[in-house]
């Protein structure tokens, strides 16, 4: 974990609200966290519909509080965290927050905790335009203004998640980084430090798609690019960790530091990895292995004219399912897998918890496939044992360190 940065002893209180854009709390925690600061997650009710307290306790170390009538805690909770609190920032911030802000209600714990604060407090709005617009939303924000005691941050005009465009959106985490540093009178340091939370792990990870023979110039495939398994590989070296990249036939370029082993059919994936597994902590299963080969891959090209009249195919072995079962009662190493699933998000979740027991893994990470196929980007749930937890519309890079979070939090819960 970082010890230095433009945050370094700071004690930040992070409010989240219930909003669709409370998964990029979770990338606003990983920020702060690589800048130094200590992140207290507060949690309102509705913010653990959309991501769970085990995210956010995962990723800042601190027990969530979500509870002010939490029995196990002496003392008067609301009153003991605004009193550690450099900043109290919130975001994002629903217009039924902003409202109790402005009126001063003590509800819950978020809006007690507001009222008690002498730091510097800072409201993110996410909402939908009609409802930032709405006379009665102006006036809270006027009357907010009017107090002088809390400072808003956005919101910025783009798409939500209707589709609709206008002025509501929540700004990026970035930009209320700098907004915090600005209040805190920390200046910005030019990159963030890196965390180190992977160093000490090997992680396998495999990639692409698999091409199964029909003849020699013909394949079965997929549409996989490998730009998830790459990102992995990627973001999992800048952690610290040691990565061996099992990679089907992609053009990605190989990440600095990664031992690479190019395949091509399931089968040489399946051989590759069970020879890269021994001694690893963890397998993330990222590869779009072929379901189904070929019975027979002509020696001779098929020429014109003489087509066979049917291709008859063999399924190939599942080979997550094949570790998971070879791991048993053992919990390393830890295994995750990805499930690229058509439907909707009830649907994709679904499929995925049944993949999740029928392989024996700990995670699986499904994925739409209209929007993960081929491009830079991906919206995925990770979907362990007890919840399936939304990460948003991400590039894939932020996803990586998304999965990545999740897949430390796993090694460690393995060792004790
Ligand atoms: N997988 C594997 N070996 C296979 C097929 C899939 O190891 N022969 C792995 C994938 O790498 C992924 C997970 O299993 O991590 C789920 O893959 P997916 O294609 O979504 O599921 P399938 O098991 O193929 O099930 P279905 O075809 O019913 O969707």
């Amino acid at each position: 974990m970082t010890v230095s940065g433009s945050l370094h002893g700071k004690t930040i209180v992070l409010g989240v609200t219930g909003s669709i854009a409370a998964f990029k709390a979770v990338i606003l925690a990983r920020r702060l966290i690589e800048r130094g600061a200590t992140v207290l997650p507060v949690l309102t009710a509705g913010a653990t519909r959309f991501v769970g307290a085990v995210t956010f306790s995962g990723i800042t170390g601190q027990k969530v509080a979500a509870d002010m009538w939490d029995p196990e805690f002496a003392g008067e909770m609301h009153v003991a965290l605004a009193e550690r609190a450099d900043l109290v920032v919130v975001a994002p911030t629903t217009a039924d927050l902003l409202a109790r802000a402005a009126t001063g209600r003590a509800d819950d714990l978020l809006a007690a905790l507001i009222l008690c604060a002498r730091s510097p407090v800072l409201l993110a709005p996410a909402m939908h335009p009609r409802m930032w617009d709405h006379p009665a939303v102006r006036a809270n924000v006027a009357s907010l203004r009017g107090q002088g005691r809390i400072d808003l941050v956005g919101p910025a005009s783009g798409a939500v998640a209707s589709g609709e465009s206008g002025l509501g959106r929540m700004v990026e985490p970035e930009e209320i980084v700098r907004a915090i540093e600005a209040r805190l009178g920390s200046s910005p340091v030019p990159a963030p430090v890196q965390l180190h939370d992977l160093s000490g792990y090997r992680l396998v990870i495999s990639a692409g798609p698999t091409q199964e023979a029909i003849d020699p110039v013909r394949f079965l495939g997929n549409r996989s690019s490998g730009k998830m398994g790459f990102a992995l590989a990627t973001r999992a070296i800048a952690r610290g960790a040691e990565v061996t990249l099992v990679a089907g036939p992609v053009s990605q370029t190989t990440p600095s530091g990664v031992i690479r082993i190019d395949v091509t059919s399931a089968l040489e994936m399946k051989g590759a990895l069970e020879s890269a597994m021994p001694g690893a902590d963890a397998l993330i299963m990222a590869a779009a292995v072929a379901d189904f080969r070929p019975v027979h891959a002509s020696a001779i090209k098929w020429k014109k004219g003489h087509a066979p009249q049917a291709l008859q195919l063999v399924e190939n072995p599942d080979v997550l399912a094949g570790l998971g079962e070879a791991r048993g009662e053992a919990r390393r190493p830890v295994l995750v897998g990805f499930a690229l699933e058509t439907g909707d998000r009830e649907h994709v979740i679904a499929e995925a918890r049944g993949k999740r027991v029928r392989k024996k893994v700990d995670l699986i990470v499904a994925n739409a496939a209209h929007i993960a196929l081929g491009g830079d980007d991906t919206e995925v749930f990770l979907v362990d044992e007890t919840e399936a937890t939304a990460v948003g519309h991400m590039s894939k890079s932020d996803s990586a360190d998304a999965i990545l979070d999740r897949t430390v939090q796993l090694l460690k819960q393995s060792a004790s």
